[in-house]
């Protein structure tokens, strides 16, 4: 039997890149999967290609944005409902915006923070009470970044939220435990999505050469540590956050011309 056979997942942020790709491997692994984007046209495409891949219904679009709170709830609760509870929910959606500190606006801080703290959070209650609610076992991830671990320029107000979400696997941890639910998180480093290959074409060229494996994250990589935290094995792992990036945050540079250390 598949590993996730008729378990029930809603994926947010999921129209294109991590999400999408989470979405894949939890269908073909046998899962009902609720695939959540902001776009509504972006979430039927998606779902549909993935159904065709697979070559059965097992994806459904469920459009909102996360950032909406009564619009998630009601969102959440409609298919909770449909399929009849839930097992694992992955709050993927984030947006990154870069900028400089000291040029950053208040605008773009309240949309970064309506989302990726906001929307985790809340995707969280609603995934928690949705699992409650049929006495289910269930399995929260969020989607963090080496952002969150790493301080990095024109990053600063995206980097706290991630970091943000590391503590929000933690605090929801030690309150969903003794209702059987896990949380964690995965915290991505540089990974090739449509988004980051937009934004730089050489995109996987220039980050090769940065992490001590010399690989660029792909979306399976990410998608094989989220799989991992959400399965049955991961009962016990509760409160972390899985640092997915080839090394990268294991060091930090030297002076150059270092008399005994070679960079
Ligand atoms: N790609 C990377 O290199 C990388 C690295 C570290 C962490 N991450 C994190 O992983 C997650 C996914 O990243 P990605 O690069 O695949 O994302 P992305 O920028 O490609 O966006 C994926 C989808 O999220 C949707 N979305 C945006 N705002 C939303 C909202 N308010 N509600 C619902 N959906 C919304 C978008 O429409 C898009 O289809 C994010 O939380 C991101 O911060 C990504």
């Amino acid at each position: 039997m598949a590993a996730f056979q008729n378990k029930k997942v809603l994926v947010t942020g999921a129209g294109t890149g991590i999400g999408f790709g989470l979405c894949r491997k939890f269908a073909e692994a046998g899962a009902l999967v609720a695939l959540n984007d902001v776009n509504p046209g972006l979430a039927a495409e998606a779902a549909l290609a993935i159904n065709n891949e697979i070559g059965t219904v097992r994806v459904h679009a469920c459009p909102f944005d996360v950032a909406d709170v009564p619009g998630l709830r009601a969102a959440v609760k409609t298919f909770t409902g449909s399929f009849g509870g839930l097992d694992v929910a992955v709050a993927n959606a984030g947006i990154t915006n870069y900028g400089d500190f000291l040029t950053y606006t208040p605008e773009d801080f309240d949309r970064l923070t309506a989302v990726n703290l906001k929307g985790s959070y809340f995707t969280a209650q609603s995934a928690a009470l949705a699992m409650i609610s049929v006495n289910q076992p269930g399995r929260i991830i969020f989607l963090s970044s080496v952002t969150g671990v790493q301080a990095h320029r024109n990053l600063s107000a995206y980097g706290v939220t991630k970091a943000g979400i590391r503590m929000m696997a933690r605090a929801l941890a030690l309150e969903l435990g003794p209702r059987a639910i896990t949380v964690n998180a995965v915290a991505a480093g540089a990974t090739i999505t449509e988004r980051t290959l937009q934004d730089d074409p050489d995109y996987e060229r220039n980050w090769n050469g940065v992490a001590p494996n010399r690989r660029t994250a792909t979306v399976d990589d990410i998608a094989a540590a989220v799989l991992f935290l959400a399965s049955p094995e991961a009962r016990h792992i509760t409160g972390e956050t899985l640092i997915v990036d080839g090394g990268w945050t294991i060091y930090s540079p030297l002076p150059a011309n270092h008399p005994q250390v070679p960079d």
